[in-house]
């Protein structure tokens, strides 16, 4: 059977930028205790639809591989909020990408959709089914943030990172990934008041976390998916060269670090410059970790998330000699007419008066 492997990467941050001192102006909170408490300093505030953020990102992606949209033959978004619940974020992507020979389909698995799309695309691969997917974790979720719960509205940001994955003509690509899920843990994080359990029951859309319990089970969580991965590979984690964790909380990143005994200077970090963007955090983390240089040719790197549902997994990847895009793109979002924390306090207005 084929092994996968990415072979384009590319991502798409929304200019407006919401600093700490910014929330601190509308919110009861300060940079100190959510940079104290989070690792986060500012996140980015999406001015357009996710699925806009997603076509910038997808041409990076298809440049870095040097392919055009009409050369794909699947699109999988990895979202948990996409432009509308129907037709599936994938459909608006691939009309705006012009990939007229595509299926598309979104996913959602919380904070770990990417790693669960990497699966799903990985045995697309292996089957036969699709020999070049476009794969996303990208996220709008500044639209969920009520200003008025501290506990939430301080820790997530929007953005879209993407991959594209082909079949390995050699031995190189994806060596394992494994995913899981606690359905019993599913009210630990959610969204609520969007969905049809809401449609009798008119409620305010919003973010809903016990914190405490989702930090303990997501050290626990990534930890056993990280070693499960790294002994499927066949691995020790002193093999790995770059360790790309989810960004939820730079606690509980150095928690898991620690716990796996890898030496911190492997790990990539970028949770202060866009805290939490769920499903997008990993590609946005991949494609930055790529353009600054760290990931070297033949490099193994270990992707590992945790997130909603409660969800995790992790993969062991062996990456080719290459590591410069094929070609680039100029894509990029419009400007924006308004800063982030305009867009923020503007919602909370139309929405709570
Ligand atoms: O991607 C997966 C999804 N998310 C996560 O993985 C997040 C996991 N959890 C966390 O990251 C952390 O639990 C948080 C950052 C959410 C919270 O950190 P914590 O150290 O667990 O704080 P806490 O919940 O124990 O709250 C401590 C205090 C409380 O005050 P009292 O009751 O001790 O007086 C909160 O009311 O901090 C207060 N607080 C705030 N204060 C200022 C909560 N939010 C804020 C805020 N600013 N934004």
């Amino acid at each position: 059977m084929k092994r996968a492997m990415i072979t384009g990467w590319g991502r798409c941050m929304p200019e407006p930028t919401v600093t700490n001192d910014d929330l601190a102006s509308v919110i009861d909170t300060s940079d100190e205790w959510i940079a104290t408490r989070s690792g986060i300093r500012q996140r980015r505030v999406s001015h357009v639809d996710n699925s806009d953020m997603a076509a910038v990102a997808s041409r990076h992606a298809l440049a870095a591989a040097g392919l055009e949209a009409t050369d794909l033959d699947y699109i999988l978004v990895a979202t948990c909020t996409p432009d509308r619940f129907i037709p599936a974020m994938a459909c608006h992507l691939q009309a705006k990408l012009g990939a007229v020979n595509a299926a598309a389909t979104d996913t959602n698995a919380g904070c770990t959709g990417f790693i669960y799309g990497l699966n799903l695309a990985a045995g697309l691969i292996a089957t036969g089914s699709a020999r070049r997917i476009l794969l996303l974790g990208s996220e709008r979720l500044t639209p969920y943030l009520d200003l008025n719960n501290r506990d939430t509205a301080v820790l997530f940001g929007d953005g879209s990172g993407a991959v594209i994955i082909e079949a390995s003509e050699t031995d190189e690509g994806i060596q394992s990934i494994n995913v899981g899920s606690d359905g019993n843990l599913a009210g630990a994080l959610t969204i609520e008041g969007a969905g049809s359990s809401w449609m009798d029951i008119p409620s305010p859309v919003q973010v809903v976390m016990d914190g405490r319990e989702v930090f303990r089970n997501a050290v626990v969580g990534m930890v056993a998916a990280a070693d499960k991965a790294l002994a499927d590979a066949g691995w020790s984690i002193d093999d790995v060269d770059l360790l790309i964790p989810h960004q939820a909380n730079i606690r509980i990143i150095d928690a898991t670090t620690k716990r796996l005994g890898i030496d911190p200077d492997k790990v990539y970090t970028n949770i202060d410059a866009y805290g939490n963007t769920s499903a997008a955090t990993i590609p946005i983390a991949l494609s930055e970790a790529i353009d600054k240089g760290r990931l070297k040719p033949g490099a193994k790197l270990v992707l590992v998330a945790f997130g909603a549902g409660l969800t995790w997994g992790a993969t062991a990847i062996q990456w080719g000699q290459r590591v410069e895009p094929k070609s680039t793109s100029d894509a990029a979002l419009p400007p924006s007419e308004r800063t982030g924390i305009e867009i923020m306090v503007d919602r909370q207005r139309a929405r709570y008066g």
